[in-house]
């Protein structure tokens, strides 16, 4: 049997399994938990930037105009199959290059921990100003230290999604506050056995860290919560959600 071996962009190989794999994560909680925060305010329009393969947008209400952005082709491929009402782009989340101003602007499930310094964090920042209004609200979240600790530091996972084999291993670095994920994938396929590697790398944040950036880039926080289950902050969340908005 043929073999092809090669390394691929982050989120590339995954993309095809991407919603199987993410199939636990409440979406349709995560929507109405931001939803019913901006509800009051009657939005009319939404981005929501490192959308993936756009699983938010299919819990929000039909008339609202969506906008989905990330840096990956294939996910952006994924997304303009699934989520038919909404239009999505190939951007990177540190140069956004819209010419529109939103309701409001998600960046959801740990996507800015991918922003490897303070520079990139602010380079994100001074973007998402450019498309947000005086009274839009910016939601984001990051992944707290102790659900890297707990869920994937030293942590393999395996799973077979059709003809698809997936191994993903993990190892976080304390000093650097880096995790490294290294994804394997082994594709049957009629021509031959198709083999890709994706290596990640994301930056654990303390609160601090993301504090100094908002107030060096001109935000304000309304709340910081848990696990987009209450806008109170606590101890053992794994995703700490921030509401912010221009000062
Ligand atoms: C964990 S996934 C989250 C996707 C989606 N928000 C969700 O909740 O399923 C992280 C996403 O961030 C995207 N991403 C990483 N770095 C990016 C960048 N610099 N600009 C835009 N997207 C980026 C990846 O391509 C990937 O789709």
């Amino acid at each position: 049997m043929k073999k092809v071996f090669k390394y691929k962009e982050p989120y590339s190989a995954f993309a095809n399994i991407y919603n199987h794999v993410m199939g636990h994560v409440d979406y349709k909680k995560w929507a109405k938990f931001i939803y019913k925060t901006i509800e009051y305010q009657n939005p009319l329009n939404t981005l929501d930037i490192a959308c993936g393969t756009g699983s938010l947008f299919q819990f929000y209400p039909s008339y609202l105009k969506k906008i989905g952005i990330d840096s990956s082709e294939d996910m952006i491929e994924v997304a303009k199959i699934e989520v038919i009402d909404s239009k999505f782009y190939v951007q990177n989340m540190k140069e956004i290059t819209l010419n529109e101003k939103f309701d409001f602007v998600t960046c959801n499930h740990d996507s800015i921990n991918y922003l490897l310094t303070e520079e990139e964090l602010e380079q994100h920042f001074f973007s998402v100003k450019k498309v947000l209004k005086q009274e839009s609200i910016y939601f984001f979240d990051i992944s707290s230290e102790e659900n890297i600790l707990l869920n994937f530091d030293k942590k393999i996972f395996t799973d077979t999604i059709d003809h698809t084999f997936l191994l993903w291993e993990n190892e976080y670095d304390k000093n650097k506050r880096e995790i490294y994920s290294k994804l394997f994938f082994s594709i049957n396929t009629d021509s031959g056995l198709l083999e890709y590697r994706e290596s990640h790398q994301q930056k654990c944040y303390r609160i601090n860290d993301i504090e100094k950036v908002l107030e060096k880039t001109g935000f304000k926080i309304l709340a910081i919560g848990s696990d987009y289950n209450l806008w109170k902050q606590k101890k053992d969340s794994s995703l700490i959600n921030f509401m912010v908005k221009l000062k």
